[in-house]
């Protein structure tokens, strides 16, 4: 079987009366290997979100391909969402749904298998610790709640794959190891991860393999010791800057 995330010459273009032609992302291809975490590390404005995005079918690729298990984002796009989990910092919750509502919510519309929703919801809301807020309406939950529900509704329908993009963005530092450590029980129960981020500590504490991005552009993959190894540097931060300057001198 291949990859269960395979990406191929993978490009996006904008246009921008100001700007111009934008090549957001620029022919990048990677794959992601079963079970593991792989990380897209990169500043602001690099192409992480747009690359996700086209991996979750809320873009359309200019060209290249991805494939979600087995599915092509752009030939099969409800295989890749039957199969793939979303979050995002800015990913919204309908604030008037319950807890319990919303994990339902998405568990059908994601195509869980309908007799076992009900069960799921109920396993899910043990899972996170969700019971004493279960019937609340999200508009009435803490910033920390919203999130554990978030995470909640994007596996929701049991998907092998989640992407995270920029999942700690806003949250204090204990909601944001608390996201890291639930990023890292979901490895542990068998997903596989695509997790964006431009902390370094971040990408260092829970990345199997990160790949550097930059210009629309992957500079680098390979896992931080073999990232060490290749330029001779200790921390990711060093390691970051090395191959975001080789690649402007190049560019
Ligand atoms: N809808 C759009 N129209 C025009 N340009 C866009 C659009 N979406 C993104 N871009 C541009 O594409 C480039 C990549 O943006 P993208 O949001 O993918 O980066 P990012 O790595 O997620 O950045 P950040 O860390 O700020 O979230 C940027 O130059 C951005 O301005
Ligand atoms: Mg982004």
């Amino acid at each position: 079987m291949s990859a269960p995330v395979l990406v191929r010459n993978l490009a996006k273009a904008f246009y921008d009366e100001g700007r111009g032609e934008i090549k957001a992302v620029d022919s990048i291809s990677f794959e992601c290997h079963e079970g593991e975490i792989f990380g897209l590390l990169g500043a602001n404005g690099a192409g992480k979100t747009t690359t996700l995005r086209m991996l979750s079918t809320i873009l359309a690729p200019t060209s290249g391909t991805a494939t979600i298990m087995g599915h092509d984002v752009v030939h099969d796009p409800e295989g890749v969402r039957k199969n793939l989990g979303f979050y995002s910092a800015t990913t919204a919750l309908y604030p008037r749904l319950t807890t319990r509502e919303t994990i339902e919510f998405f568990a059908r519309i994601n195509q869980y298998p309908s007799k076992r929703v009900p069960e799921r919801v109920e396993y899910l809301i043990h899972r996170f610790g969700l019971e004493k807020y279960a019937d609340a309406r999200i508009e009435k939950l803490s910033s920390g709640m919203k999130q554990k529900v978030s995470v909640a509704r994007t596996v929701a329908h049991d998907p092998a794959i989640l992407i995270f993009d920029e999942p700690t963005v806003g949250l204090d530092v204990l909601n944001a190891l608390d996201v890291q450590e639930t990023i890292g029980e979901l490895r542990a129960e068998g997903k596989t991860i695509i997790f964006s981020t431009h902390i370094m500590s971040e990408a260092e504490r829970l990345c199997d393999r990160i790949a550097i991005i930059h210009g629309g552009q992957i500079l680098a993959t390979d896992t931080l010791a073999g990232l060490r190894e290749i330029t001779g540097q200790h921390y990711l931060e060093d390691i970051f800057v090395l191959f975001v300057k080789a690649g402007q001198e190049t560019v």
